[in-house]
């Protein structure tokens, strides 16, 4: 089972609309996908209209192996699973402070679920907090969305400094530019600088879209209503460059950062 986090310590840079319609997509290429929605605010869960129940989820994350297994919602996509947000995620931070070797946890939990899936999304809040240390060591790959505007480069060297931060084997990292806006001089130019100073960048970038703001009225991944979009394809580009990246025996390298 490959997993792969979507994670970026700045909030509202499309990291949740990337891991439904990422999903969404793997699902529908005959990958079995589960989502697991690791941010308190549920966006995930809303989306793929899944609903926050279930109690005491943040214990389960200690918990005896395979107390996830009875968290796992089916969705209405065939091979698409959630394991949907609980309020008690709040507390998350708290219940992993007090366990030790905290952030294996969460790689320990997804671990008796590789049998059953090909692939795990997770979906991280925007912070540096216990839990998204602990969903960037159970990744293999990271996908960190990048609006480009004044602060990208900033931003970005933040989550190299906290993967560098773990022990080996570190997930390899995989930036794209998210709510891109060509009209806009300086995401046309803040694109080019990180096209040029970033080997990694993914090749595909996401356009702003009304149909990727659609999906909140219309609790859906995009390509359920809006296919033919820019910007569906360009989510349909990204998941072919994760899927590439994933394949066994593709060296997927840790991305550099100029002096990083
Ligand atoms: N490409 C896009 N075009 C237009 N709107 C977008 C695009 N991507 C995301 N949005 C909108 O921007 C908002 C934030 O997106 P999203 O929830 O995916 O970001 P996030 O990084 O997960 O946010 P948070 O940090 O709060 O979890 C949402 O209202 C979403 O509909
Ligand atoms: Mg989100």
């Amino acid at each position: 089972m490959l997993t792969v986090a979507v994670y970026n310590l700045k909030g509202g840079v499309g990291k949740t609309s990337a891991a439904v319609n990422l999903a969404f997509l793997a699902a529908r290429d005959g990958y079995r996908t589960i989502l697991w929605d690791l941010d308190p605010q549920g966006g995930a869960t809303y989306l793929l209209r899944g609903r926050p129940k279930v109690k005491g989820g943040a214990r389960a994350l200690i918990g005896k192996a395979g107390r996830l297994e009875q968290r796992i919602r089916g969705t209405e996509f065939d091979n698409l699973d959630l394991l949907p947000a609980d309020r008690s995620y709040r507390a998350m931070d708290l219940v992993l402070d007090r366990t030790p070797h905290s952030t294996r946890r969460l790689g320990d939990q997804l671990r008796p679920l590789a049998g059953r899936y090909d692939l795990a999304l997770l979906d991280c809040p925007p912070s540096a907090s216990l839990v998204s240390q602990a969903a960037l060591r159970a990744a293999r790959l990271v996908l960190v969305p990048v609006i480009p505007a004044t602060l990208s480069w900033r931003t970005l060297e933040q989550v190299m400094g906290l993967v560098r931060e773990l022990k080996a084997p570190r997930p390899a990292l995989l930036p794209f530019l998210s709510l891109v806006d060509r009209r806009r001089r300086l995401h046309r130019e803040v694109a080019e600088e990180l096209r040029a100073g970033l080997p990694s960048l993914a090749r595909a970038a996401i356009p702003i879209s009304s149909a990727v703001e659609q999906m909140g009225p219309r609790r859906s991944p995009m390509h359920a209503f809006a296919a033919s979009t820019p910007a569906a394809h360009a989510y349909q580009d990204l998941w072919a460059e994760v899927r590439e990246l994933s394949a066994p025996g593709h060296g997927a390298t840790a991305a550099s950062l100029p002096g990083g």
